[in-house]
């Protein structure tokens, strides 16, 4: 147990008013999958190298300045999270930080059948798995790994384990998955769990990004109310999909609306890459770099305070970045963010 003491009047507050409480940790830049809107060609791929990757200690030390300043929640992301060894162990060193609520991880599934048990005893609530599609074909054309089968029975083995929330999240693509909306939806249902739709983001390593391809949250509950009877829950306060539940009261549905609908202004997540930046945007352009001065021996208090500089400056958010959507240029693909 790491001892630190929740500084109540030093919060991660932003020009704006936001406060963050929520932090997203990637702890790799790698895959072992290429998804289409979100790695860059293979060929073209150049991974952070590893002396630059923080080491799970060096992890500890600064999600405990953060949980020092607010931060309630964490979550695990990558590239993908369980390609770092013994990723349990982090797991387990995060749990027991002063002031950390819940840790969990959003993973691609490949390993969760091999690992959910471990990462379970050592303190994971939930995990989110993405699945765009569940026709096998399909699935490798998006993910460029033949997967399906081993991603399905993941998640199988993650709700055997009792990781909750077990989570599936789906990025439609116009062109490539919308026509499989209905059966995410019906897979989903069955085994009561929660499936969130993503709007496609501007972020692909690939370019291949542009409006014509995002479906919209407004599309998809279109499409599932033709088959199913659903009751909005709206949006809670920080959160960042819309809820609608079934009638029927079988699992649950969520929209997360970037492009069409976003929630910036009540945006509570800052980010942390593998190698040790804070980014308190998706969008922002500018990378705060912790890992210098955790490695050149800065104290708790320095690091908090470069923390707190740096969520101050947080942008407004892709809402008030109307050029984002007429295409940027990016400052790293989202296997390096993390989502
Ligand atoms: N737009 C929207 N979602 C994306 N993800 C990856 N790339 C994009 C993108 N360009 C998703 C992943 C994962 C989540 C963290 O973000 O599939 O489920
Ligand atoms: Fe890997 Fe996730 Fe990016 Fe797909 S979306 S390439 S699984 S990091």
């Amino acid at each position: 147990m790491l001892p630190v003491e929740v500084q109540k009047d030093r919060l991660l507050r932003d020009r704006k008013g936001r406060v963050a409480r929520k932090l997203r940790i990637s702890v790799t830049d790698r895959c072992n999958f290429a998804c289409l809107f979100c790695m860059p060609d293979k060929d073209k791929m150049s991974w952070i190298p590893n002396e630059e990757i923080l080491s799970f200690e060096e992890i500890e030390r600064l999600a405990a300045v953060l949980a020092s300043l607010g931060i309630e929640k964490v979550r695990i992301t990558g590239g993908e999270p369980l390609l770092r060894r013994d990723l349990d162990k982090l797991v387990e060193k995060l749990t027991s930080i002063d002031g950390i609520r819940s840790v969990d991880m959003t993973t691609n599934g490949w390993h969760l059948e091999g690992k959910a048990g471990a990462l379970r005893k050592a303190g994971l609530r939930g995990v989110t798995v993405s699945l765009h599609s569940l026709r096998n074909d399909r699935f490798a054309k998006i993910s460029g790994v033949d997967a399906l089968p081993r991603v399905l029975r993941g998640i199988e083995k993650a709700l055997d384990e009792g990781l909750r929330p077990v989570k599936v999240n789906s990025v439609a693509i116009r062109g490539y998955n919308d026509d499989e909306i209905l059966d995410l939806v019906e897979y989903a249902r069955e085994r009561r769990i929660s499936i969130r739709f993503i709007e496609f983001m501007p972020l692909d390593g690939l370019g291949m990004w542009d409006y014509s391809k995002v479906v919209s949250g407004k599309e998809i509950i279109e499409t599932v109310s033709r088959r199913y009877s659903l009751a909005p829950e709206g949006r809670g306060t920080s959160e960042t999909s819309s809820l609608w539940k079934f009638e029927d009261g079988r699992g649950d549905l969520g929209l997360i609306t970037p492009m069409s609908e976003p929630f910036c202004d009540d945006c509570d997540r800052v980010r942390l890459t593998s190698d040790g930046k804070l980014l308190s945007c998706l969008f922002d352009t500018e990378y705060h770099d912790l890992r210098s001065p955790l490695r050149n021996g800065a104290t708790q208090e320095e690091l908090a305070d470069a923390i707190l500089k740096a969520v101050w400056k947080k942008p407004d958010g892709v809402g008030y970045m109307p050029w984002i959507k007429d295409g940027w240029a990016k400052p790293r693909n989202m296997n390096a963010i993390g989502g």
